[in-house]
């Protein structure tokens, strides 16, 4: 096995056999897999991500189309746009890019998405479903929905006798990353900027899991001999001496890797899986919406 977990390489095979499913869902029932992506403002990093999404989406074969909102939009509008594509038959799948700017409340966005186009897995539909273990059904937030298929394919399906440690609480993260964790067997501590001795908490991780948003904070010698590190951090830090810009997650990595058993790389770990299980959801979503 190799150490390293190439995420990026597990993304193309993952988007490959979507590529292959949508063909046969076209051919066997003529229903197109449909994704709307919505951005609201020009937050920059936003617009990479938003137009990434769009990219990956033509690739799958699915119907992709973006709506660019100015910054003032009001909140109403934008909720009359998500009635609008609730109502669409030819999309399966919404996205709402987050963060929103200050005058439209996030939370009542989400909550307007239909449960059954919520390809995030943000509404609080998804989210229940999510806790009581009905993952056949609920819509899994990307991110730790693909950080789990790179810990199942490192470990097998079930993690019957081994300790995972989450290491944020968010909710597009932490929280469910811990939820999906337990329905694989693990035995899971959620830590966050709260807990204490969280160095010792961390020694003790078969499976470890960082989701903080801090670059680098998770040192080397918090890492258990053999474990599983899963680093979710993108962090982007300003030009060092080649004036580059550098891109590193919540792991010290080049610390961590000779403890580790496997370890996700920043880039190249975590962050293809994500957009790739957007698609897999959309594709969930569409085959569903077909009967
Ligand atoms: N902004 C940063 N991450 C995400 C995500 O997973 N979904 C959405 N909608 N916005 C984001």
């Amino acid at each position: 096995m190799n150490k390293i977990i190439d995420g990026k390489a597990v993304a193309e095979a993952l988007v490959a056999e979507i590529r292959d499913a949508t063909e046969q869902l076209v051919a066997r029932t003529g229903t197109q897999p449909g994704i709307a992506v919505v951005i609201v403002g020009e937050d920059p990093a936003s617009q990479v991500y938003v137009s990434s999404k769009g990219k990956k989406a033509k690739e799958c074969g699915f119907h992709s189309i973006q709506h660019t909102l100015p910054g003032d939009t009001s909140e109403d509008e934008l909720v009359g746009l998500i009635e609008r594509l609730n109502a669409d038959n030819a999309i399966h799948g919404i996205l709402v890019q987050l963060p929103l700017p200050k005058q439209i409340d996030a939370g009542r966005i989400i909550q307007t998405i239909s449960p059954d186009k919520d390809v995030d897995g943000f509404h609080f539909v998804n989210v229940g479903k999510l806790g009581a273990g009905e993952l056949d059904t609920a819509f899994v937030p990307c991110t730790p929905a693909g950080s789990m298929l790179l810990i199942e394919r490192t470990l097998g399906p079930d993690l019957s006798g081994l300790n995972a440690v989450v290491v944020g609480r968010s909710n597009i993260v932490g929280k469910p990353m811990a939820n999906l964790l337990l329905a694989a067997n693990a035995t899971v501590t959620v830590a966050h900027s709260r807990t204490k001795n969280l160095p010792e908490l961390c020694r003790t991780a078969d499976i470890l899991v960082a989701a903080v948003g801090r670059p680098e904070m998770i040192k080397g010698d918090w890492v258990k001999p053999g474990a599983v590190v899963i680093d979710v951090g993108i962090n982007r830090l300003p030009p060092g001496d080649n004036g580059k810009a550098r891109l590193v997650g919540d792991v010290a990595y080049d610390e961590a890797l000779p403890a580790a058993g496997a370890i996700t790389p920043v880039p190249g770990g975590v962050g293809p899986m994500t957009i790739a299980l957007l698609m897999s959801n959309t594709l969930a979503s569409a085959t569903r919406a077909t009967g």
